[in-house]
């Protein structure tokens, strides 16, 4: 197993590039094979969840290639199966944007029903309920969701929640159906842009993404194409308070600022310095931060996914923050893991009361989820003394050589095998 060490103290200074948005690729790769043509896609990033998607697609049949550790060539002309296995979707959830693209190519898709996860329930019933609207007949047996019908055929559909999962399955099956499918109380996320984007440059006909309402005038057929993906707003976003929170003063580049709004807005709240380049954010120092209440909405609200990293920065601010989760209903695990390090945070229900220490100290930890972990390697940096970090297969789910991009600031951080790490502690011992 291997664990991330944190040497923590170090001030960050310098200049981190943001890499591909996860959740933009988890969906547009998928998208890919509504085309029975090849799609070159840049700026891909490189992390495990990806790895797991394409391994799903190769297994459909569908050629994929690296032209380069970024860009991807897909080749979707010969597909021998419409069936995803749950070896596949146990490891990613966003596999069920197959159900979406095989039903929209093929007029049928098998995949396996997800289950739960670590931050709470995950229905699929606004899922299940936009393929009916289009004219599928949709099934659960055997752990398995079939979706099947002879033609798609545009519809209304409102969504009862704000679902991006939702939001996309349903464009991925709509735009090759006959007529014009409306999406209401559709997701507005920057990577729902990217996918709708990705689709109208392969010949589709979608308006209004990024608003509540989604039109999607079916076309015949869709064509290749070649497309970049826009930078990932969550690793921007964790960068941000990588500096913060070491008191340091961090550039990250190769991010789009209006992603940003939210994060910035409330960073700017606490007192942090923050610097809009053109593709860019630089934060500083300028005055004692201070204490913050922080919702989580859908965007343009503040993300769900920046929440563990924010409030083990507000961990250490001094007086008394609030946090409420109002996306998902389970997602302070890692608060136990914070307070290992000496932090003071209580849950009650959907909100985390925060009292801020002065002071983390490093311990060994486990990352429960994916930005949970991120929150830990945060914690880590600010804390004194070593922190260990365990999971960090939940990491490397959507960071890019987190290390190395921490290291280029100045962290003291690395990453080794628990074995290892027992030698190091004995040498120094
Ligand atoms: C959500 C986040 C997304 C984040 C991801 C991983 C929002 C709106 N979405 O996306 O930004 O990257 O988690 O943390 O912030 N729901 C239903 N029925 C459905 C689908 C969803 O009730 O069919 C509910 C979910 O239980 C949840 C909410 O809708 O409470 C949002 O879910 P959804 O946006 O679909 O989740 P993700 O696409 O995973």
């Amino acid at each position: 197993m291997e664990q991330l060490i944190i040497n923590g103290g170090k001030r960050l200074n310098g200049t981190v590039s943001v890499s591909g948005a996860k959740n933009a690729a988890l969906a547009i790769i998928p998208a890919s094979i509504l085309c029975k043509d090849v799609c070159i896609i840049e700026n891909v990033p490189c992390v495990n969840d990806i790895s797991v998607l394409l391994d799903a697609m190769i297994e459909l049949g569908v050629k994929v290639n690296y032209i380069d550790e970024h860009t991807i060539r897909i080749d979707a002309r010969k597909i021998n199966t419409i069936r995803v296995n749950y070896e596949h979707i146990n490891k990613i959830r966003a596999s069920y944007y197959l159900l979406g693209a095989l039903l929209g190519r093929f007029n049928e898709a098998e995949v396996a029903l997800p289950g739960g996860c670590n931050i709470g329930n995950r229905p699929i019933d606004q899922h299940i309920k936009g393929f009916e609207a289009l004219g599928a007949e949709v099934s659960i047996e055997h752990g398995m969701i079939n979706a099947k019908t002879d033609k798609l055929v545009g519809s209304n559909i409102y969504l009862d929640v704000v679902s991006v999962g939702a939001t996309i399955n349903i464009v991925l099956a709509a735009v090759l159906a006959e007529g014009l499918t409306v999406i209401e109380n559709a997701a507005k996320e920057p990577h729902i842009v990217d996918v709708a984007n990705f689709l109208n440059s392969m010949g589709a006909d979608i308006k209004g993404s990024g608003t509540d309402t989604i039109k999607i005038h079916g076309v015949k057929k869709l064509h290749g194409t070649q497309y970049m993906m826009i930078p990932d707003q969550i690793e921007a976003g964790t960068y941000m308070v990588a500096g913060v929170i070491t008191g340091g003063d961090v550039t990250v580049t190769n991010l789009i600022p209006k992603h940003m709004e939210a994060i910035s807005a409330k960073l700017k709240e606490m007192g942090v310095g923050i610097e809009e380049l053109d593709e860019g954010i630089r934060v500083f120092m300028k005055e004692p931060l201070k204490s913050l209440h922080v919702k989580t909405l859908p965007y343009p609200g503040f993300p769900t996914d920046m929440q563990p990293q924010i409030t083990a920065l507000l961990a250490t601010i001094k007086g008394t923050s609030l946090m409420t989760e109002g996306v998902w209903e389970n997602r302070f695990q890692y608060t136990d893991e914070l307070n290992r390090m000496g932090a003071n945070i209580k849950v009650e229900g959907s909100t985390a009361f925060i009292t801020g220490v002065n002071g983390l100290t490093g311990a060994e930890v486990t990352s429960t989820d994916l930005r949970a972990g991120a929150a830990l390697v945060l914690a880590g940096l600010a804390a004194e003394g070593q922190t260990v970090i365990n999971h960090t297969d939940y990491i490397d789910r959507g960071y890019e050589h987190i290390e190395i991009k921490l290291q280029k600031l100045g962290a003291n951080i690395y990453r080794a095998t628990a074995a290892e790490n027992k030698k190091e502690l004995f040498k120094v011992m």
